[in-house]
């Protein structure tokens, strides 16, 4: 199967209501800070954007936009501060599905403009003679169709009285909302005033100024600063019948009031996290750390949103067992948002060195048995991985990829985080804990804030970390882990004896039922998983039925036991599960749940083809525009029966 779309086929995943809630809170902060005034010119060419940084670069975005939940539209302006070479310089920004209704400078004169030919990945370049000016008003509206967007309609949400709008920039979504340079080496710092229906909460991934809105004639405004440069990927916005609840002192949780109670009891270890990753590599830089729980049609797991994580309602387990999501979301705060990829062939360095880092936090926080128990299914997604990639797939078997017209999305498997923490743990082990420690949380210390590439990870890492011992630095064999193929030899996997046990009892499953799994019923869920992903992926019938009672499948509500089973349900045409599987794939929209499910049927010829495609039928309209553009590719779109 080509598909490779990042986390497919894995099941890595282990990773993860009141409406006099108190009140979310204000953050007082320093005031704005400048961006340093330098005119950076990337090292590394990022082929997804169609931004001339060394020319002119935008330097902050300061936006002022209307949701209108009829026309699916945001609507305004966006006022952006640029820095350029010289007098007569252009400005480069990055468009897609935009209307652009005028651009001028501060003082309100009309520069000239143009739009160019809209690309299907990248989009369109909005070209703008700058003149004199530094300051320029872009007035502008989005597309009911942007693909950052989802506006839901109030039956896609949990209270069913409100609509929804959320925003997903990563990769290079944001443009399709926000008309800057949507690279992420050109930093920015920004700021929001957003208008809404007086009844809805905004919330945005920066500091909230208006906690409770101003009241307007129709509506509420609501205003935000973000006053570090922050990568454009990670401007984010979301809208809806919002509650909040803290979590800790500065932790807290916003989603729909019917589910709060539920998410803060799942939350509760939140503040907990921040202490122990604080503890591993550093002061959290970002003022508070609160999470947005959304609607099931939000594509991710999580996305790590700065100060506001976005996850997916699928966390919510009801027994923390899928909290790990939470601890990668945060450790993004520093591999990701503070040292940021400079281009997307090293998304590796956001995706590996934070899957290396939930992991520390989990061990911090659940101990070494539970982390190793996930790092080993992480291990396990590398090796499912390499293998479903295979020979065509090979050039993206390396951690620094080659994008060149290609989207993204296509590039981003669990390579980037398995492979990518697989490294980390093999310099680890080999340094020791205590030094490779010290020099990672040195490494962000000296690079917080700013882009970095492979070579730029390698060159730091030789000369604070091995320069001294160049025979280690051999037998590390770096360069070949940044850019070869594969896994180099001296790779490091982690091995959990409560795992290994259970693949005994897999095997013996297989042959005997379940008289050979005792104690199922205490499993925990990286057990559980385990265990399905380890039977042998033809069983009969009456095995399978053996093994849905053992582990109560049918009545499964955890979605990383659930996806696990319904995998190995639809590689055996097993009937009885496919009410199961239309129940999963209609309740939630999470691309790595929803893609490799429609891809097995899809492989399962007559038997699995026409299920994919009657309920695909159903899903397809509650999913966000990144799920339907990956299962469009693989499953032929009919309409609805
Ligand atoms: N940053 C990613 C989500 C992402 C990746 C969005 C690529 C767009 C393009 C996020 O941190 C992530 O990795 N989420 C995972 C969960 C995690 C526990 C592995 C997910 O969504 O499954
Ligand atoms: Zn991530």
């Amino acid at each position: 199967m080509k598909r490779t779309v990042k986390l497919l086929l894995t099941g890595l995943g282990l990773a993860l209501l009141a409406a006099c809630a108190p009140k979310p809170p204000a953050v007082a902060q320093a005031p704005a800070r400048q961006v340093a005034p330098l005119l950076s010119t990337p090292e590394a060419q990022d082929v997804h954007s169609y931004a001339r940084p060394a020319e002119a670069r935008v330097t902050n975005v300061d936006l002022d936009l209307a949701a209108d939940f009829i026309r699916k539209q945001l609507s305004g302006t966006a006022r952006l501060t640029v820095q350029a070479a010289a007098p007569d310089a252009s400005l480069i920004l990055d468009t897609r599905d935009l209307t652009i209704e005028s651009v001028s400078d501060a003082a309100g004169r009309p520069l000239t403009w143009s739009l160019g030919k809209a690309d299907a990945i990248l989009g369109a370049p909005l070209t703008v003679q700058l003149g004199s000016a530094r300051e320029l008003l872009v007035r502008y509206h989005t597309s009911p169709e942007a693909a950052a967007l989802q506006w839901l309609p109030p039956s896609q949400t949990a209270g069913k009285q409100h609509p929804y709008l959320f925003s997903q920039g990563e990769a290079i979504l944001t443009r399709t909302w926000v008309p800057t340079q949507d690279s992420p080496g050109i930093r920015q710092t920004w700021s929001a005033r957003i208008t809404a229906p007086a009844e809805l909460r905004v919330v945005m991934s920066a500091e909230q100024l208006t906690p409770e809105g101003e009241v307007l004639a129709d509506g509420r405004a609501w205003r935000f600063v973000m006053d570090k440069p922050v990568a454009p990927y990670l401007i984010a916005l979301a809208i809806g019948d919002l509650a909040f609840k803290p979590l800790g002192e500065r932790t807290g949780v916003y989603t729909e009031p019917s589910r709060l109670e539920a998410a803060a009891t799942e939350l509760a270890d939140v503040e907990a996290m921040v202490k122990a990753a604080e503890s591993l590599y550093g002061p959290y830089r970002w003022g508070r750390y609160d999470l947005l729980v959304l609607p099931p049609s939000f594509p991710f797991g999580g996305m790590e949103n700065p100060r506001l994580t976005f996850a997916t309602p699928t966390v919510i387990a009801g027994d923390k067992s899928l909290v790990s999501l939470v601890a990668h979301e945060l450790a993004h705060s520093w591999s990701g948002n503070l040292v940021t990829n400079a281009t997307w062939s090293d998304f590796w360095l956001n995706e590996g060195f934070t899957t290396y880092f939930e992991n520390r936090i989990m061990e911090r926080v659940y101990g070494p048995a539970d982390a190793l128990m996930l790092a080993d299914l992480g291990w396990d997604g590398l090796q499912a991985q390499i293998k479903s990639l295979g020979a065509k797939g090979l050039a993206d078997t390396r951690l620094h990829i080659d994008l060149a017209g290609r989207d993204p999305d296509d590039g981003m498997t669990d390579i980037a985080y398995e492979k990518g923490a697989a490294f980390l743990r093999t310099i680890e082990t080999a340094v020791g804990r205590q030094r490779w420690d010290e020099y990672l949380r040195s490494y962000f210390d000296r690079h917080a804030f700013a882009p970095q590439t492979t070579a730029g990870f390698l060159a730091d890492l030789h000369e604070h970390l091995l320069a001294a011992d160049p025979a280690l630095e051999e037998r590390l064999l770096t360069r070949a882990w940044a850019y070869d193929t594969g896994l180099p030899a001296n790779a490091v996997a982690p091995r959990s004896s409560r795992l290994a046990a259970v693949d005994k009892l897999a095997a013996a499953f297989a042959r005997q039922g379940a008289k050979a799994a005792p104690g199922a019923g205490q499993w925990t869920t990286a057990e559980r998983v385990r265990f399905i992903n380890r039977l042998p992926r033809k069983l009969p019938a009456a095995r399978l039925a053996e093994l849905d009672k053992l582990l109560g499948l049918a009545q499964q509500g955890n979605s990383e036991v659930r996806f696990a089973w319904l995998r190995l349900a639809v590689a055996n045409h097993y009937a009885p599960a496919v009410p199961q599987l239309e129940a999963f794939l209609t309740s939630m929209g999470r691309r790595k749940f929803v893609l490799p499910l429609f891809a097995d049927l899809m492989a399962q010829g007559t038997w699995g083809q026409p299920i994919a495609q009657r309920i695909y039928a159903l899903a397809r309209p509650g999913y966000h525009s990144v799920t339907v553009g990956s299962v469009d590719k693989i499953v032929p779109v009919t309409a609805a029966r």
